[in-house]
């Protein structure tokens, strides 16, 4: 039995299709003052599986899945498969300055005192993010499926990462489809002069796909497309795992020159077209 959370029923009801399982009914809504309330409407047993982004709005998504998981907890079952496509407050998996909260530390605790007993999550900004719990956590890749995509939709790409950061995506993506890949390094010409460009490769006149993990604000991808430009791509596809897109991200990628934009749908956005239904799934089939 599948439960899909608000921010991923969608999802969920891919990842059920794909096990050949069923979507157990959940009740979510909030009361007038904001609190949430959940119900779950099916009989569910040992081996759950829950599906929840954990994205905007963050702190919500949160609180529906702790009472999402201690419900089922209290039903007496102990095998609860959590699966948190994005996880949010990942990117606070330290404390940076004296003071901050560990945000992505306090959150593993929540998660898994409220009851889940394995995390399944996608491309975790941080892998050591898995050593904060005490229970199996898994980090699954979408290069698979993204590469798969781009297999499908373009002829002899360029596989581009924005920075060093990102070229283990692009590394990967490369080795499934046979193609070249690179990444964008900064050289200082002089004490106030800065180049950016592709490290090896000429990308005039060739299809490049750029690859990150999330885009956000786009500022990263943005500075990528203007390189691009400038050393003559033919097109450029943008690519990503989670489309956090906050505010005109999208418009501010077109407006730097991309064809195109896609991602995974571990979040909705209008341009979630590779679904990582089929990773979660292999994942819990192999681990039931
Ligand atoms: C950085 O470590 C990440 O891989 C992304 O490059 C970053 O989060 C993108 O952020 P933004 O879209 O705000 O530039």
């Amino acid at each position: 039995m599948i439960i899909g959370g608000s921010s991923s029923q969608k999802l969920a009801a891919s990842i059920a299709r794909e096990m050949d399982d069923i979507l157990c009914p959940l009740e979510s809504r909030k009361f007038p003052d904001g609190e949430r309330y959940i119900r779950i409407k099916g009989d569910i047993d040992e081996g759950v599986v829950v599906v929840q982004s954990t994205g905007y709005p963050q702190d919500e998504n949160l609180i529906e899945l702790f009472l999402i998981l201690k419900t089922i907890r209290k039903m007496g079952i102990k095998k609860i498969r959590t699966v948190i496509p994005y996880f949010g407050y990942g990117r606070q998996e330290k404390s940076f300055n004296h003071g901050e909260a560990i945000s992505a530390e306090v959150v593993s605790q929540l998660i898994q005192e409220s009851g889940a007993s394995e995390i399944y999550s996608i491309n975790l900004h941080e892998e050591s993010i898995c050593n904060l719990f005490n229970i199996p956590a898994y980090n699954l890749s979408a290069m698979p499926a993204i590469a798969s995509f781009i297999g499908e939709n373009v002829e002899d790409p360029v596989i581009l990462a924005p920075d060093k950061g990102a070229l283990g995506f692009a590394h990967e993506i490369s080795n499934i489809l046979n193609c070249e890949s690179d990444y964008l390094e900064k050289i200082r010409l002089s004490p106030n002069k800065v180049e950016t460009k592709p490290k090896n490769l000429d990308v005039d006149n060739r299809e490049v796909v750029i690859i990150d993990d999330i885009i956000s604000t786009g500022g990263t991808i943005v500075n990528a497309c203007s390189i691009l430009k400038e050393h003559g791509a033919s097109r450029i596809m943008v690519s990503c795992v989670h489309p956090v897109l906050v505010e005109d991200a999208l418009l501010k990628i077109f407006a730097a020159g991309a064809d195109e934009v896609v991602s995974t749908d571990t979040l909705k956005s209008e341009v979630s077209t590779v679904s990582v239904a089929s990773v979660v799934a292999d994942a819990l089939k192999k681990s039931f």
